[in-house]
């Protein structure tokens, strides 16, 4: 048996961020992101079914080309997936990704790879052995795989906001997999944009799974868990009400906790620049002066997220290029915002 499956997912940005993780791949804390609608991987997998082999057959391209690094990185992924799926084991792969943003923009791409992957490897389980989940537990278990890729990657599974991780009071929340916020997302939310600035295109110099050990030797770890579980049960609220005051306040104070936590960690660092620091700086200024609802959110690097309602794009635009392009790499930014989350591609050209 053979065939081909391809999916494409988006990245996401985290609001209230994972930073902390335990046993395989478990969260210290739950988070809450949006995803996003351009920043895509699409990654097709072409399959056959072989019984005469013990071990799965793994090749991989990216862009066209081999990328050994990650093709060993995806063959430890599935076998570490074969104690679950062991007729993995009897499968030839040959994989092959490409993602819609520049390869060097700084963009965290292993939440939109592994949720593409798992997606796709879901899909041709499903295939091989006959068995088919029905949507909901197909999209919980695809959350659950890529989890095991890339803990971010379990919530581009599903479009809008996503919660991974338990959470006081929802008990449908978990820990192995996420789940789309399913309040009413008031309108101002509904269409809310992301302008990527990149900074440093350069990868980071200390990496997130490091980053993510050194909370277990932090002395603020404790209080920071309990920090971000608050943070996520108030995001419920302020989605479903729409107090983009408070939504400003919860995303800007965990952006900069997430850096303070880097810092003084043991061995603390710094993926703050000077670039970042004055964008947010003129981020403040600017709402100070304007009243415009913007705010910023950082990931695990120096690149800066500007979040705001869809309705003052002219006015952000303006300002990004007024002040902030001097401040970005070769003066590059990323235009985008919430999407609806993956999709399968049906023509397999
Ligand atoms: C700062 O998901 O990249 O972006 O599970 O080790 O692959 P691994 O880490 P990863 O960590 C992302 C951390 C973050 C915050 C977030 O996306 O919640």
């Amino acid at each position: 048996m053979q065939g081909k499956m391809t999916w494409e997912s988006p990245s996401n940005i985290a609001l209230v961020k994972y930073w902390g993780k335990y046993g395989d791949q478990l969260p210290q804390n739950p988070s809450l992101s949006m995803t996003l609608h351009k920043a895509l991987t699409t990654t097709s997998i072409h399959y056959s079914n072989n019984y005469n082999q013990e071990e799965v057959k793994l090749s991989f391209l990216f862009d066209d080309q081999p990328n050994a690094d990650f093709e060993k990185r995806l063959f430890h992924y599935l076998v570490r997936l074969t104690d679950r799926y062991p007729l993995i084991s009897r499968l030839r792969l040959e994989v092959s990704s490409r993602n819609t943003f520049p390869h060097s923009s700084g963009i965290a791409s292993s939440a939109s790879a592994f949720s593409a992957l798992a997606l796709g490897l879901l899909s041709v389980i499903e295939e091989v052995s006959g068995e088919k989940r029905n949507t909901d537990s197909f999209f919980q278990e695809a959350s659950n795989l890529a989890r095991m890729g890339s803990g971010s990657a379990s919530r581009s599974v599903y479009g809008g906001y996503v919660v991974w991780g338990k959470t006081d009071g929802f008990p449908k929340y978990s820990n192995s997999t996420a789940h789309p916020v399913t309040t009413a997302i008031h309108p101002v939310f509904q269409e809310m944009h992301d302008s990527i600035l990149i900074v440093n295109a350069a990868t980071k110099k200390v990496g997130s799974s490091a980053g993510h050990g050194l909370m277990n030797t932090n002395p603020f770890a404790k209080v920071r868990y309990q920090q971000a579980e608050q943070h996520v049960i108030e995001m419920h609220q302020v989605l479903t009400n729409g107090d983009l005051e408070r939504f400003i306040q919860i995303v800007e104070q965990e952006a900069l906790t997430l850096h303070a936590l880097m810092m003084a960690s043991q061995p603390g660092y710094l993926l703050l620049e000077g670039g970042t620091l004055a964008i947010i700086d003129r981020v403040k200024q600017f709402r100070n002066d304007t009243k415009i609802p913007l705010c910023f959110t950082l990931d695990a690097g120096p690149n800066v997220h500007l979040l705001y309602p869809a309705s003052y794009k002219a006015e952000i635009d303006d300002l990004i290029k007024r002040e902030l392009l001097l401040f970005c790499t070769s003066n590059h930014f990323l235009d985008d915002g919430i999407g609806h989350g993956p999709t399968k591609v049906t023509n397999q050209g």
